[in-house]
């Protein structure tokens, strides 16, 4: 029995770009569910509730200890009714039963299933089980057209649902490294992602490019894919234009020269090492890398931008907007009451710009 006075009470920031969130998660019987339910929520167009579960989850993975009683949330922000019954039923019952029931259900096992197949989103898989489609097989029962990306994400299913490791992340990295310096010499090649924050595994590699002087960057990217499909090295690619920003969070304004940004989704044949090799004999794998070529002036919001978590993005977002009337995106960082855009040439600045405390990479998991 644990009296009100001894249970440690957490004094935590609302917002999780104010907060340090190591992948030393002292929560995860509770962050796991949470993230269960914002994953399906997301899974079926309930973006709100989404986020509401994933900051919930995200405070509990920046406490310091374990949670062991409901009284220790007390004050907590992010927490709202829905997610503290889900936290109370886990602490009472060591299970939720709305997870549970989640994980069974018949629907949340076929959208599972359905968007691990690269190309194809919560919209698609809904529009296949209303079909009655609920497994890869009847998927391809099903005569349904796929597109090149669907047809490419089933063809390798099983290697892209397996998690990239740190190691073969390095090995990506060293052929992007030679297909740009054999494009353009001096050009610099960043990891992004999960693996800049230190995950010891991921669902790709991210990756951005530049080069030091303004403008030798553009026309990079057709290059560069170029130069890896004579090589043999990618099972799918597609390049577009950055359309992100318009489509999901609309910038107040446009940066200048977005056009520059382009980014390329692909799938990678990586060769395994000899003790890699697996009974089937199959000696590659296929691995999905995402490519990114920005303007040195951009640089530095890029690399912010791409290094997530996709939760901390949002938040870093947030902040700009409410608390300092700006407009932060992964190309610039635009002040509103000073009508004007302020140059960064790193990381550290752009917190510094936004008031907040420089936070680094490993401490962004939120
Ligand atoms: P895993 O790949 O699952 O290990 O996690 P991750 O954190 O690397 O996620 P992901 O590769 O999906 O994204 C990496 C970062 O890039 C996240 O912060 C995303 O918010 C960001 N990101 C993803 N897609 C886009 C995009 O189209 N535009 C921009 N600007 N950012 C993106
Ligand atoms: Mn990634
Ligand atoms: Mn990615």
């Amino acid at each position: 029995q644990i009296s009100e006075a001894e249970v440690a009470l957490f004094s935590v920031s609302s917002y999780a770009c104010q907060r340090r969130t190591t992948l030393d998660n002292h929560n995860s019987n509770l962050t796991d569910a949470l993230s269960l339910l914002a994953e399906n929520a997301e899974l079926s167009n309930e973006d709100g509730r989404g986020v509401a579960f994933r900051r919930a989850a995200a405070l509990l993975k920046a406490l310091p200890t374990q949670v062991i009683s409901m009284s220790q949330l007390r004050g907590l922000p992010c927490l709202g009714e829905h997610s503290l019954r889900v936290i109370k039923d886990v602490l009472e019952n060591g299970v939720s039963s709305e997870v549970e029931s989640t994980k069974q259900s018949k629907r949340y096992k076929a959208l599972k299933i359905l968007t691990g197949i690269f190309g194809v989103g919560a919209k698609t898989a809904d529009r296949w089980i209303r079909e009655g489609i609920y497994n890869l097989e009847q998927l391809r029962d099903s005569g349904q057209t796929l597109n090149r990306a669907q047809k490419a994400g089933l063809e390798h299913y099983d290697d892209l649902n397996e998690p990239v490791t740190k190691a073969e992340a390095d090995a990506i990295g060293e052929i992007v490294q030679k297909a740009v310096n054999s494009v353009l010499p001096g050009s610099e090649v960043a990891l992004t992602g999960g693996f800049r924050r230190g995950k010891l595994t991921g669902h790709d590699v991210d990756f951005l490019i530049t080069h030091p002087e303004e403008g030798k960057e553009v026309g990079l990217m057709p290059k560069v894919v170029a130069w890896l499909e004579s090589q043999g090295f990618l099972l799918y690619q597609k390049t577009t234009r950055n359309s992100y920003l318009e489509s999901k969070d609309g910038p107040a304004r446009p940066a200048s020269n977005m056009d520059r940004f382009e980014r390329c989704f692909s799938i990678f044949k990586l060769t395994k090492r000899k003790e890699q090799e697996t009974a089937s004999h199959k000696i590659w794998r296929a691995v999905r890398v995402d490519l990114v070529v920005s303007p040195i002036s951009q640089f530095a919001f890029a690399v912010l931008g791409w290094t997530g978590s996709k939760l901390f993005e949002r938040e870093l977002r947030r902040w700009a907007g409410h608390e300092k009337n700006m407009s932060l995106s992964s190309h610039a960082l635009f002040d509103n009451t000073q009508n004007k855009y302020l140059r960064a040439t790193s990381e550290e600045e752009i917190f510094a710009y936004l008031g907040l405390e420089y936070i680094p990479p490993s401490e962004r998991n939120a």
